[in-house]
């Protein structure tokens, strides 16, 4: 199935796409990276990739941090993403095609609790925006994993956001703060398996740290979405706030 044909397959499916996790739907991840990318390319220049590394990208989704990596790491790297939604793996898979570094790229469907991987097989394990789906009781599992896989000497990378940090104008912040307030209020009375954790930014160093990691540098990036907006950003922005309300 070409790229354009997945897409359309999954317009519909803006928020949550075939495994029902929330902000992981096709269409809603495809805006967010367009919206974005700018201030992502400026995320992996500061990771320092080498030609020749090897990263693994936990929660690949559609492929396009994958992709950013591959460009670095070439021309002799290797890029595996892995994802638990077919639907995404499908269209990552769907694009290689297009792709000059689809040689270097391999997509895999699969749960990061268990890592189909060697041992110290990986320079890099980067997981992206998907420390929110792990509940507490599981994020010391998911980052020991992690550190199986990486070779040593190597590096995990944690990139995350926090919901309290988003400032949105024109809207009040009376306003906005009542409805952050509330997601806050929300988050704290879920069952803990009904994990989606959108204040989890704040607490990626100290699971780190928990962890036993060591050499920890935190840097934080704020990326301003201006007019005039692309379609792809105002979609972002329309979803991000209507489900910013909705889980308040
Ligand atoms: C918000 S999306 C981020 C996707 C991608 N990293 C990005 O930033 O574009 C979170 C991703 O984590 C994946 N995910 C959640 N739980 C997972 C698990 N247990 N194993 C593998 N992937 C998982 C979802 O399927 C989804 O693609």
């Amino acid at each position: 199935m070409s790229a354009k044909t997945v897409e359309k397959k999954y317009k519909n499916t803006l928020n949550k796409g075939d495994t029902g996790l929330e902000l992981s739907g096709l269409q809603w991840l495809l805006d967010h990276h367009k919206a974005k990318e700018k201030y992502r390319r400026k995320m992996i220049e500061d990771l320092n990739l080498q030609a020749g590394d090897v990263v693994l990208d936990l929660g690949s989704g559609p492929g396009l941090w994958s992709d950013l990596f591959a460009e670095k790491v070439a021309p002799n790297g290797r890029v595996v993403g892995l994802d638990l939604s077919a639907e995404l793996i499908d269209y990552a898979k769907s694009k290689l095609s297009k792709s000059p570094y689809q040689e270097m790229i391999e997509y895999q469907q699969g749960d990061f609790f268990h890592l189909p991987y060697e041992d110290e097989t990986f320079d890099v394990v980067f997981c992206g925006n998907s420390l929110s789906y792990v509940n507490s009781d599981s994020r010391q599992y998911l980052l020991t994993e992690q550190k199986r896989v990486v070779k040593k000497g190597g590096r995990l990378v944690a990139k995350e956001f926090d919901d309290a940090t988003t400032l949105v104008y024109p809207v009040p912040p009376e306003l906005w703060l009542k409805v952050l307030a509330c997601s806050a209020q929300v988050q704290k009375e879920k069952p803990s398996e009904e994990c989606f954790d959108n204040f989890v930014g704040r607490q990626v160093r100290g699971i780190l740290i928990d962890v036993g990691l060591k050499n920890l540098s935190t840097i934080p990036y704020t990326i301003p979405i201006l007019p005039p907006l692309s379609p792809e950003a105002k979609r972002y922005v329309t979803e991000a706030i209507s489900w910013q309300i909705n889980t308040a």
